[in-house]
């Protein structure tokens, strides 16, 4: 049960078959672990996610395949919807990111980065990019990025 001034952590993310699922399960373990105290964890799906959610967060947690050297057209979706809505709003917003490429992710990151950039929301870790199958090591570094970025939330450090 979290405190009423806890701290709202949004993960907004795309999957089509699968993978970047696994990932998000993971960072969602992460972020909701018994060594977390006070944070609220909102779970959304890019396409249903919304202003009002980017606005109700403290800190936002993305995650995409790469699809065509890009961001998911989900993802993208999601900023076109929300970018003029909430631009003047976040500013400074801590934020992170996790990919799931088949071969390559440095296209989907780079993609996201001009977006977040241009919402002058702050890069609060080092987003954590998986290529290829889903091995226990990639699962482990999606599980301390949400346990990382939701403690650092709790801690006021971003
Ligand atoms: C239409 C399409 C385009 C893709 N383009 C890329 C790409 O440009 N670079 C890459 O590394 N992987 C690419 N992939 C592979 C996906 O990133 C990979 O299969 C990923 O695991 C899909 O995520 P999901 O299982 O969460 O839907 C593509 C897959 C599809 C279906």
């Amino acid at each position: 049960m979290c405190a009423a001034d806890a701290r709202h952590l949004l993960v907004a993310y795309h999957s089509r078959s699968g993978g970047t699922q696994t990932l998000a399960d993971a960072v969602i373990a992460g972020a909701t672990s018994e060594e977390i105290d006070d944070v609220d964890v909102r779970v959304r799906r890019a396409f249903d996610a919304t202003a009002d959610d980017v606005r109700w967060c403290d800190g936002i947690v993305l995650g995409t395949p790469e699809n065509f050297g890009y961001m998911s057209g989900a993802l993208k979706d999601f900023f076109e919807r929300i970018y003029y809505d909430v631009l003047e709003e976040t500013r400074g917003l801590p934020y992170t990111l996790f990919v799931k490429g088949g071969h390559d992710g440095e296209g989907a990151i780079r993609s996201v980065e001009k977006i977040t950039t241009g919402l002058a929301w702050k890069s609060a870790l080092a987003p954590v990019l998986v290529v290829g199958a889903i091995d226990d090591a990639a699962v482990e570094r999606c599980h301390e990025l949400g346990i990382t970025f939701a403690a650092g939330l709790e801690a006021g450090v971003f």
